[in-house]
């Protein structure tokens, strides 16, 4: 029956399609509306069924769908073809990204085409540009609170510079990855402007009330994300006169997705980006979509489903573009970013492994694995058509977000191992040489997070200070096997602008009015170089680290058991310091890899025996493919050097 009815509003809405968008050539674009429509209107009817114009509505969305599809140039609509055919294309180990800001990494768009080489060099083939649109002047959450989605703004270039960019990002084979703000906007957009002007049309674009009540109820649920910096979840806005959810900074409105007209618009800038040529769109705070009074307001089952609905639609009108979910969330939900009960990604095909990055901090503080591998074996199997962003540093913060269970397992106290953490990497603890900064320390509940660069969490930063040559060999090798990590677990590596030539904290935030109050800032420096070029130059720290990041990248593209196939399988070492897993594929050269780490600083032996499981020594020898070495397995063991790794061909 549904589906009856489902048939016949597709044949009302393509009898009414505007005979401009029908005049053109749509054979693909309603074949796959063929096919997804079922999904998008069941969809949308739970989402927006209860609405009295809800047909209206569902007609205005397929009109945005096909006005987008006729405005997709023959060249990505052939790229939607091939990719369609060659549906798994992003699972494989040849993909390695690096995020960047445009300004600080290359001045302007226009600047990135030369800068494109460097890239290039490193083997980067996935660019993630910070996000470009046009935003307040002053406080814009670097660049998360935007004021018009269809423009760039003017201090990075124009859209005719990001069209050139994106083409010559092709013409090299790199896949270019934007961002699209969907949880809200700034407070100076034109929907936020007209709100505030007293228009109730764009009022209900937000949540807006009157008085206290509803918002009081929805704080005795809703966590803070900046309490130090924002408190609360609604800010009073004067002219309006009215209360505005602002769940991040108090510049930053909520979009009310109860309201379709602001999913329809969200679909449109969605598929604007696509047309313009990114790749891969990272939806920003995904977690955040939906709020319910009586709920946290983060990973509800309706935020699932306009995911859902905005994947259907893309799958319409650019198949070839694929999401990202940016949800920092407990493992358990990050994974449903993914799409909950379909065998093929149904949201997000690419999500940032924020579970694993914090792991990884762990077992550096600690030098210990027992949590990463707990944490790592309790993250649930994730659908076949999705992948994990593998990543080490970003620009956000380092949040401590491990299952509490997995900590109590690992033998600490979930609390006192989390302030531990924060101490180790702000420099608090005795032993440490890190030198982060806390970010979003919340004195309601004695949780804090954590920023630095990498070079300076890892301690180069002090180990430079002192000119401490063996405390530099330390770090260097520390950051080269966090490398070594995220280019084998599974799924894309995402490098961090600075960090494969070692670049330490910035501090100049600190007199920046509009920055001092965000430590995350202390991570967001000028790309030096000066201090790039020196990658060429042997024995500098920038060689040191350069070389090591160039050739793990290089060689994870040449080993097929690296693509992200749900083929890993977790091993259990007797020693605490290691970390091993096998990756694999059904066929080929270097079908078997065994994966294996030392977090500690001293040299450590792996016990074969601990291995006979998994069958994995037939020979007295194994080739170890970063360095093309043959180690000898005869006696039973092999010693992995103090924060070494291997990855041993089977
Ligand atoms: C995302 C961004 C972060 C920003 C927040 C609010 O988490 O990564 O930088 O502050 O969204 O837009």
């Amino acid at each position: 029956m549904y589906e009856q009815v489902s048939h016949s509003l597709l044949n009302d809405i393509l009898i009414g399609l505007d005979p401009k968008v029908d005049s053109n050539d749509l054979k693909h674009f309603y074949i796959r509306l063929g096919a997804n429509f079922y999904a998008i209107h069941s969809l949308f009817h739970q989402l927006y069924g209860d609405r009295r114009d809800f047909r209206l509505q569902m007609h205005k969305l397929v009109e945005v769908m096909a006005k987008q599809y006729t405005n997709r140039s023959s060249e990505l609509r052939q790229s939607d073809l091939a990719r369609e055919k060659d549906h798994d294309w992003f699972l494989s180990q040849k993909l390695a990204g690096y995020a960047l800001y445009c300004q600080e990494y290359a001045d302007s768009i226009h600047g990135m085409h030369s800068k494109l080489d460097y890239l290039q060099e490193l083997g980067i083939n996935l660019v993630h540009i910070m996000p470009l649109l046009d935003g307040p002047k002053g406080r814009n959450d670097g660049g998360y609170a935007v004021r018009d989605f269809r423009k760039i703004d003017s201090k990075y270039g124009t859209l005719k510079d990001l069209d050139n960019l994106s083409a010559d990002m092709r013409s090299r084979d790199m896949l270019l990855v934007l961002d699209v703000v969907v949880n809200h906007t700034s407070d100076e957009h034109e929907w936020a402007t007209k709100a505030r002007k007293g228009q109730k049309k764009y009022q209900d674009y937000y949540y807006t009330y009157t008085d206290r009540k509803i918002p009081d109820l929805f704080e005795q649920t809703m966590p803070e994300v900046f309490p130090e910096t924002a408190p609360g979840n609604f800010t009073w806005n004067a002219e309006m006169e009215k209360w505005v959810m602002t769940v991040f900074n108090d510049f930053q409105w909520d979009l009310n997705y109860k309201n379709p007209a602001v999913f329809i618009e969200m679909i449109d800038i969605i598929l604007f980006w696509a047309n313009h040529g990114a790749d891969v769109i990272r939806l920003d705070a995904v977690a955040f979509l939906w709020k319910k009074v009586g709920s946290t307001c983060q990973n509800e089952r309706e935020a699932h489903l306009i995911l859902q609905l905005m994947k259907d639609c893309c799958q319409v009108t650019a198949p070839g573009a694929l999401f990202i979910a940016e949800a920092i969330v407990a493992p358990v939900e990050i994974i449903k970013y993914f799409g909950e009960d379909a065998v093929n990604a149904k949201e997000c095909e690419i999500a940032y492994n924020a579970t694993f990055m914090a792991l990884l901090w762990e077992a550096v503080a600690t030098k210990k694995t027992i949590l990463l591998e707990k944490g790592v074996r309790s993250l649930p199997t994730k659908l076949d058509r999705a992948t994990w962003l593998n990543y080490i540093r970003c620009h956000d913060d380092i949040g401590l977000g491990f299952d509490d269970n997995d900590i109590r397992e690992a033998g600490y106290d979930p609390q006192l191992h989390r302030r531990f953490l924060v101490d180790y990497y702000t420099g608090q603890y005795p032993a440490s040489t890190a030198t982060g900064v806390a970010f979003g320390r919340n004195e309601k509940t004695g949780d804090a997070r954590i920023s630095g660069s990498l070079a300076s969490l890892a301690g180069l930063e002090n180990a430079l200070l002192i000119h401490d040559e063996a405390a530099t060999a330390i770090s260097i090798n520390t950051i080269i096997l966090l490398h070594s990590m995220i280019a084998s677990f599974g799924g894309i590596p995402l490098l961090y602008y600075g960090d494969s030539i070692g670049t330490l904290n910035d501090n100049t935030y600190l007199s920046d009015e509009n920055k001092h109050h965000d430590s995350r800032w202390v991570h967001r420096p000028r790309l030096n170089w000066d201090n790039a070029e020196k990658r060429h130059v042997e024995g500098t720290v920038e060689y040191r680290i350069f070389h090591p990041i160039k050739k793990i990248l290089a060689i994870r593209k040449q080993i097929p058991a690296f693509a992200d196939l749900n083929n890993r399988e977790m091993l259990t070492i007797s020693n605490p310091h290691l970390f091993a897993f096998l990756r694999f594929t059904s066929s080929g050269i270097h079908s078997r890899v065994l994966v294996v780490a030392n977090f500690d600083t001293a040299a450590q032996t792996l016990e074969l025996k601990d291995l006979e499981a998994v069958n994995v020594f037939e020979h007295t020898q194994v080739r170890e493919l970063y360095t093309d070495k043959v180690l000898s397995t005869r006696h039973g063991q092999l010693v992995i050097p103090p924060l070494g790794f291997y990855w041993l061909q089977l």
